[in-house]
């Protein structure tokens, strides 16, 4: 479709695109009725072919809600099951459908495939990066900091593709710290945290990873953390709880930071990177970031399909 744009990887977005998102999404966070069904007489394609709770029911409703109709698709509804190649899929549904979001078990290259004969492709998470994760992250922050300008977030676990997807956005925004504190053989890749670092002092920040627990950022207004067992993954070293033990969010951590928020892109197991007392405590704002996921996924879809 003439006009469409793509949301594969957070690397191919202009610092501006990133902030007109996230500057949409806090406007409908704050009124989810202001617009004017700007995707009527369009049709949204939603294939998952993993599991998911808050991405699909996100970009579904949201969809809805800007006036698409919507076609979904589960993991066993396409003919690629029986074979057809991925690029024939996409040269079939692009003829059809005006935006397609997508959440593969395959590499983030797959939707490039997709992306060359469908309009508007949505990447709902790759094996790489979750980017419309990190753009409701950002969303939730700035809506509860007034802005993104100065944060500094401390993130607690694996850098897996949530992670990422934070490293690429939060390096857009002037005088951001991002640390990352990531159990060793566990971290960002040197590519993504050399990338993330060069933007990040391009805005007069930083991006830092270290894997010591006991060395931690005096002051931060965002402890972050994820599930240990990222969606689709499963950990070679049978004994690999033992090396995430020591990055568990627990009341203990939160004591130092009395006046953080903590964050948690969810789904949560409770005892495992998160205590309960953290999770469904008073500093969590980990279910208002889900809710903000829909307000995010319409700033997307607005962003990439709106004329
Ligand atoms: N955070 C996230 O992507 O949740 P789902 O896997 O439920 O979509």
């Amino acid at each position: 479709m003439v006009g469409s744009r793509d949301v594969i990887s957070l690397r191919d977005l202009a610092d501006a695109d990133i902030e007109s998102i996230v500057r949409r999404g806090v406007d409908l966070a704050a009124d989810p009725e202001a617009h004017d069904a700007p995707l009527r007489g369009r049709i949204v394609g939603v294939y998952f072919s993993k599991t998911s709770t808050r991405t699909r029911t996100s970009f579904t409703v949201g969809a809805l809600r800007l006036g698409a109709q919507v076609i979904t698709y589960g993991p066993g509804d396409l003919q690629l099951n029986t074979g057809e190649t991925l690029e024939d899929t996409a040269r079939v549904l692009g003829g059809m459908l005006d935006g397609l979001v997508v959440r593969t078990a395959g590499p983030q290259r797959e939707m490039r495939t997709l992306a060359e004969h469908c309009p508007a492709v949505v990447n709902a998470m790759s094996a790489e990066e979750h980017p419309t994760q990190a753009l409701a992250d950002l969303t939730t922050m700035s809506a509860r900091f007034g802005g993104l300008k100065g944060l500094r977030v401390l993130y607690v676990g694996e850098g897996n593709n949530t992670a990422v997807a934070l490293a690429y956005a939060l390096s857009r925004f002037p005088r951001v710290e991002l640390e990352f504190r990531t159990p060793r053989g566990y971290g960002l890749t040197p590519d993504v945290l050399a990338e993330a670092s060069a933007l990040a002092a391009r805005s007069g920040g930083g991006v830092r990873e270290s894997h010591d627990m006991l060395s931690l950022p005096a002051q931060v207004d965002v402890v972050y953390t994820t599930r240990w067992q990222t969606t689709g993954t499963s950990k070679p070293d049978p004994r690999w709880r033992e090396v995430f033990a020591p990055f568990q969010v627990d009341v203990s951590l939160m004591s130092r930071y009395p006046d953080a928020c903590f964050m948690h892109d969810l789904p949560a197991h409770r005892g495992e990177e998160v205590t309960a007392e953290v999770l469904d405590g008073p500093s969590s704002i980990a279910f208002e970031q889900a809710r903000n996921k829909l307000h995010s996924a319409m700033a997307v879809l607005e962003w990439c399909l709106a004329r």
